[in-house]
């Protein structure tokens, strides 16, 4: 009796972390950038560590365009988590995406690692994918409102490897990292 108390504390427990989202279709996510090399190119999720992946341009080593979808747990919601699936010899796992921050940059990094930890992004009506503001701190306090914010850039980073990736720039500023050039992410669904 009390072990299967326990269980079913247990099966309440996981099915809690798995939370009821709704998952979009699938669809790859393409640059737009006034940088012909970068206009046009695709992201492809790239080894940064074990089971960790960042956002690489797609072609060469790092292959075709990697499939994602969004996670969103009402239809109500203007965010949700950018989701890819995580294919290894024993393991099948959906992970999202969160940014890695570095407290001496303000250029913060896109990365997947299994777990329940995001960073929730939107994409608006032509498929721009955004970070939103509640709050504008260059403005009195508090100002609550939802804005999205498009400041992505595609860098030379280094978390595992020295890769081009995405990365979004914290705060109004320019990317410290003097190789950012700018492009934005859109998604096209497959
Ligand atoms: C265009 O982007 C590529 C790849 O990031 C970079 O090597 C090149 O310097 C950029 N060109 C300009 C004019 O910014
Ligand atoms: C999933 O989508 C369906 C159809 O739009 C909707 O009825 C349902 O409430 C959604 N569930 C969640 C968890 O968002
Ligand atoms: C991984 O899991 C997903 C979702 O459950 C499934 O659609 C897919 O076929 C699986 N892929 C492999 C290689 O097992
Ligand atoms: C996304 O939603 C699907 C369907 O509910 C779920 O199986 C998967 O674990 C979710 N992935 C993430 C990263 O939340």
């Amino acid at each position: 009796m009390r072990a299967s108390l326990i269980a079913s504390v247990l099966a309440l427990a996981i099915s809690q972390v798995t939370a009821d989202y709704n998952q979009s279709a699938p669809f790859t996510i393409i640059l737009l950038s006034q940088n012909s090399t970068l206009n046009g190119a695709s992201l492809a999720a790239c080894h940064e560590g074990a089971a960790i992946e960042g956002l690489c341009l797609a072609g060469g080593k790092f292959g075709e365009a990697t499939q994602f979808t969004y996670n969103t747990s009402s239809p109500d919601d203007k965010t949700g988590i950018l989701a890819y699936q995580l294919i290894g010899g024993n393991f099948n796992v959906s992970c999202p995406m969160q940014f890695s921050y570095s407290p001496s940059s303000n250029v913060a990094m896109p990365i997947i690692i299994p777990g329940t930890t995001s960073t929730l992004v939107g994409f608006d009506r032509i498929g721009r994918m955004f970070v939103m503001r509640y709050q504008d701190d260059t403005q009195p306090l508090p100002n609550n409102e939802e804005t999205p914010q498009f400041r992505w850039y595609i860098c030379q980073t280094y978390y595992g490897y020295p890769y081009q990736t995405l990365v979004w720039t914290v705060g109004i500023k320019a990317p410290q990292n003097p190789t950012c050039v700018s492009a934005q992410p859109v998604r096209v669904f497959v």
